[in-house]
């Protein structure tokens, strides 16, 4: 049996998808549970694009232990040194080098000749190769890539040391049947192939991903680059649940599996979505909420009789179990800790005490605590940053009949400021005497609210998007009173916002 790796690039093209950008600590927590399901590669990021990449890659290459961590970097000596110094003291490391090779791209946008791309390219892996054993290349937009000339690119990138080749269909243009075909041309042609691994980069923009990427499979490829939920870059790329379960589901057809511990699937699709704000379409294959409902009476019927009925993949395997009563106002922090390490978060003692007052506090408010209540509590504590403001207090007024307003008392710095406006509701009210307090001048593009579990005391999850001078930043915040998470949100983000303008950092 084929051992196929996955390249995870969720921290990378992943975080290109737009309104996605995460901060060091959230794109850490997600490394961690990349870890956790056993991916074999991280992309954690572009080394160069920015400070907050390098840092996260760095601390990544520090922190995480078990993948090999990659950074991207375009075929020039600035970026593959950057790289380098990104990822040097990860135990396992590789450079991700990369060159546009179609005639649309050299011509249009690099105006460079096939010959000086090639030149480039050779020299570059050469470069990166100087640093560290572990080298990708990628011929960017290779599926509208004279077939030829791409041969020729990857056999020169593998002589130069490439040691994983990867066919990129960067705009999301092949088909099936033609990719495979591509990928088995190139094992066929390319003289020195059997010294690399034959990788695959596909982006979804005719929702065909994960088939071109597993017809790659089929025709000898052996590393599949994915994001979890398939986000990315305009349609996404490769989704990692779907290709990963295509693969143990269909043995019979691939004779190839992969590393992933697919328990975890459920769990990493889930802060995916509350990290990045993106949510997953109920309909979406393996991790969308309806992936495992039956509502047809003659599908429930048959598996009631026998579950193979119409389950191809039982929900288990993939992380999916009924919700869980873990803890109440009597559990203690011997309990919550067992509990916590058990759903793999593994916390500094700073964040552990401060994980478990909140949970306190929780615990007083409701009865019941489930896995995701406390899921929300670790996001919120472990992606929290410096608080230049804090909530003190928060009342509202509302009614059928009455003008709604909010009364907030802000800790600015060291000075508390109050301040009471009217709204349309009570969270209009209540942005509004925040955004007076702090001088906000940023603009609301999004705002969400969900109830974590069932029940009326359910703690309310409140997600919010701020955009101000072309930065946005995501905010979250979680209470049993969704006003007061609203504003925990909103708080959250003008955080963000403040720490990220301190840090205006960006290289290129
Ligand atoms: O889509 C693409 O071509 C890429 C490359 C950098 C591999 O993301
Ligand atoms: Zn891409």
């Amino acid at each position: 049996m084929r051992k196929i790796k996955i390249f995870d690039t969720t921290l990378r093209d992943g975080e290109q998808s737009p309104g996605a950008s995460m901060n060091i600590g959230e794109k850490l927590m997600l490394a961690k549970q990349l870890a956790r399901l056993g991916v074999d590669i991280i992309e954690a990021g572009f080394a160069i694009s920015s400070i907050g990449d390098f840092e996260a890659i760095k601390t990544i290459g520090n922190e995480v232990e078990g993948p090999i961590i990659c950074s991207l970097a375009r075929a020039k000596e600035e970026d593959i040194k950057r790289a380098w110094e990104a990822v040097k003291n990860a135990p396992k490391k590789r450079i991700h080098t990369f060159h546009s090779t179609s005639d649309i791209h050299l011509k249009y946008q690099f105006r460079v000749s096939r010959e000086e791309a090639l030149k480039r390219s050779i020299e570059m892996v050469k470069l990166a190769r100087s640093f560290v054993k572990d080298v990708e290349f990628s011929p960017m937009d290779a599926t509208r890539t004279d077939i030829n000339y791409l041969c020729e690119v990857v056999e020169a990138v593998i002589d130069a040391g490439a040691s994983t080749v990867n066919i990129p269909d960067t705009v999301g243009y092949s088909i099936a049947a033609e990719f495979g075909a591509m990928i088995k041309t190139i094992r066929d042609k390319v003289k020195n192939i059997d010294k690399a691994v034959i990788s695959v980069h596909c982006h979804n923009d005719l929702g065909l991903a994960s088939s071109n990427s597993l017809a790659a499979v089929l025709n000898g490829a052996g590393q599949i680059e994915c994001t979890i939920n398939g986000i990315g870059e305009r349609a996404g790329n490769c989704s990692m649940e779907e290709v990963v379960m295509a693969l143990r589901t269909r043995r019979d057809i691939f004779n190839a599996d992969t590393n992933i511990n697919t328990e975890e699937i459920m769990k990493s699709s889930k802060l995916v979505t509350k990290i990045t704000g993106i949510s997953v379409q109920p309909n979406k294959a393996i991790v969308g909420a309806n992936a495992f409902a039956h509502e047809s009476g003659i599908h429930q019927d048959g598996l009631l009789k026998e579950k193979t009925t119409y389950e191809i993949i039982r929900p288990e395997s993939v992380g999916l179990h009924s919700t869980k009563l873990v803890l109440g106002k009597h559990s203690g922090r011997h309990a919550f800790k067992t509990r916590l390490k058990e759903l793999g978060y593994d916390l500094t003692s700073d964040e552990l005490n401060n994980a478990f007052e909140q949970f306190k506090r929780l615990a007083d408010q409701k009865k019941d605590i489930f896995d995701e209540d406390i899921s929300a509590l670790i996001t919120e504590e472990v992606t929290k940053v410096p608080e230049i403001y804090s909530l003190v207090d928060l009342s509202i007024t509302s009614g059928l009949k009455q003008k709604p307003n909010a009364t907030v008392k802000l800790k600015v710095g060291e000075e508390v400021i109050d301040r009471m406006e009217y709204g349309d509701g009570p969270v209009d009210a209540t942005y509004k005497a925040i955004a007076a307090i702090t001088k906000a001048k940023s603009s609301l593009l999004k705002f969400e609210v969900k109830a974590i579990t069932g029940g009326t005391d359910a703690l309310g999850e409140v997600m919010v998007s701020l955009e101000e001078g072309g930065r946005s930043v995501r905010g979250h915040g979680a209470d049993t009173d969704i006003i007061v998470a609203s504003a925990k949100a909103y708080i959250n983000a003008l955080n963000k916002l403040a720490v990220s303008s301190k840090q205006r950092d960006s290289l290129s």
